[in-house]
């Protein structure tokens, strides 16, 4: 087509190239190049990269830092207290959000719920790229959402978008989803790098002009990252990540970004046929239906954010069939495990090399801190050895290389959980010992190193199979 031409960009710095890279020349990634359409510029060979003005300050005079005005932010609340507490307190007026998760995760179905709890205060407009009038209809009749001030517009074109916007002036837009979007301005189709920045951009300068909050839910590629450019992320004020594996109900919220509030915190869902409903326990909920006698499990407690949270980690060590011995992981980080068990092997000769190892964290949660090592540590050797580890004791600590176990953060945090839940004793570092030792209802195992975890194991009375 005439003034048309593809062109080649990398999702992560925008490199435009006129043949496809596999290495991105500027920032050095790998793969990062998209397909894309653009307008030819005429005279130079390179396009120039389109600049918008965002946010209409309108004064280009700069302002004495002590005579501005300190704004109030002005949250309102979603009804789900966990999605408040995931960005700091409820959605900020005049903020974007990009909310973000697998394909049939939930993004829509909470977004829906959270509408009939903002409407009751404020006019919601819900865009819809994906899906007919009738099946949100349907859908918010599963959801018993109400919605009397929810309006609902089923369009990609961010101009008439815009345009009924300005018609109806709600608080909040939700646009769902910004991949399904495009602007006339662009010329690439949409999902494309330039009209998913685009069509960002213009939600963006509509919430930081006239204050309307926006929540834009993004699609993930292949890879787990937001489909587009990365520069997506950097343009909103909060990047929340829905987790959670599909096959369960357990659904995670978390925030990657926020600039109104802490990143740590979490939010936990279930997926019901009435929708998401909101898991204030969840470590109640992880250890539902624990296996009562048997080898390889082993409770333990990582913290998410200022929450802790006990799980249950699964081990099965079995004998290899094959050559080189499987090592599946889930939910834990397999270098993690490849340590773990290089500590055993080397400081208590354990034998794993000619064996598989599975290992499982119960309800999809990924542990992502190193206080869960003693936990895998006795699961792998209670599997080994096929020792039961009693149901009512609970690991917390680090494992060092050299075998040692390592004081870790927040033990009394987690050692109160755990006595909540109603385990009797926590197996803790020996530098944790003092500290876990005031929380009273629960005996406390101080131990030094893999040595004492072994010990620990083979004194426990109750806990060789009869089988043996
Ligand atoms: N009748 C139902 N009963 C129970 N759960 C349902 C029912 N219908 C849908 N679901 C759940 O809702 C999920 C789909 O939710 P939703 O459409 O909100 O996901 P999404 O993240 O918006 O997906 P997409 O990326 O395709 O837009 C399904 O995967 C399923 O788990
Ligand atoms: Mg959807």
């Amino acid at each position: 087509m005439k003034g048309i031409k593809t062109v080649y960009i990398c999702s992560e710095c925008e490199y435009e190239s006129p043949k496809w890279l596999g290495k991105c020349p500027r920032c050095a990634s790998w793969n990062s190049f998209v397909e894309d359409v653009v307008e030819k510029s005429t005279g130079s060979a390179s396009v120039a990269p389109r600049r918008t003005a965002v946010i209409n300050s309108g004064s280009n005079k700069a302002s004495k830092f002590s005579e501005l005005q300190t704004p109030e932010y002005i949250r309102s609340s979603t009804g789900l207290g966990e999605l408040d507490c995931v960005l700091g307190g409820g959605l900020v007026k005049g903020s974007v959000v990009l909310l973000s998760g697998e394909p049939g995760i939930g993004k829509s179905t909470l977004l829906l719920q959270i509408c009939d709890i903002l409407g009751k205060s404020k006019s919601v407009l819900y865009v819809s790229g994906e899906e007919s009038q009738g099946q949100l209809k349907l859908r918010a009749e599963r959801l018993s959402v109400k919605g009397d001030s929810l309006y609902i517009l089923t369009e990609t074109n961010i101009e008439n978008i815009l345009s009924e916007a300005e018609k109806i002036k709600p608080d909040v837009i939700i646009a769902d989803s910004v991949q399904t979007m495009y602007s006339d301005k662009i010329n690439s189709a949409p999902g494309s790098i330039t009209n998913v920045k685009e069509v960002a951009m213009a939600f963006i300068s509509k919430a930081k002009n006239d204050g309307t909050s926006v929540i834009l839910v993004g699609h993930i590629n292949k890879e787990g990252s937001i489909a587009g450019p990365k520069v997506l992320e950097h343009m909103v004020d909060a990047v929340l990540n829905f987790e959670g594996d599909k096959k369960q109900t357990y659904r995670i919220i978390r925030a990657n970004k926020n600039r109104y509030g802490s990143t740590n915190e979490i939010g936990v869902f279930e997926m019901t046929d009435t929708g998401l409903c909101e898991v204030a326990n969840p470590s109640e909920m992880l250890l539902a239906d624990r296996p009562v006698d048997t080898s390889g499990n082993c409770a333990i407690c990582t913290m998410e954010g200022t929450r802790p949270i006990v799980a249950e980690i699964q081990a099965l060590v079995t004998q290899t069939a094959f050559p080189a011995p499987r090592r599946t992981s889930n939910g834990i980080d397999y270098s993690r495990t490849y340590l773990i068990l290089a500590v055993l092997e080397k400081r208590l000769g354990l034998k794993f090399y000619n064996q598989d190892v599975y290992l499982n964290v119960i309800g999809g949660l990924q542990i992502n801190e190193p206080a869960s090592d003693l936990g895998i540590a006795l699961a792998l050797i209670s599997s080994l050895t096929d020792t039961v580890i009693p149901d009512s004791l609970i690991a917390i600590g680090e494992l060092g290389l050299a075998g040692e176990c390592r004081g870790i953060a927040n033990i009394d945090l987690r050692v109160k959980e755990a006595a909540r839940l109603g385990f009797s004793k926590a197996v803790v570092p020996a530098h944790n010992a003092k500290n876990a030792a005031k929380i009273s209802g629960i005996e406390i195992i101080p131990v030094k190193n893999v040595y004492d975890l072994l010990r620990l194991l083979r004194t426990s009375k109750n806990n060789v199979k009869e089988s043996d």
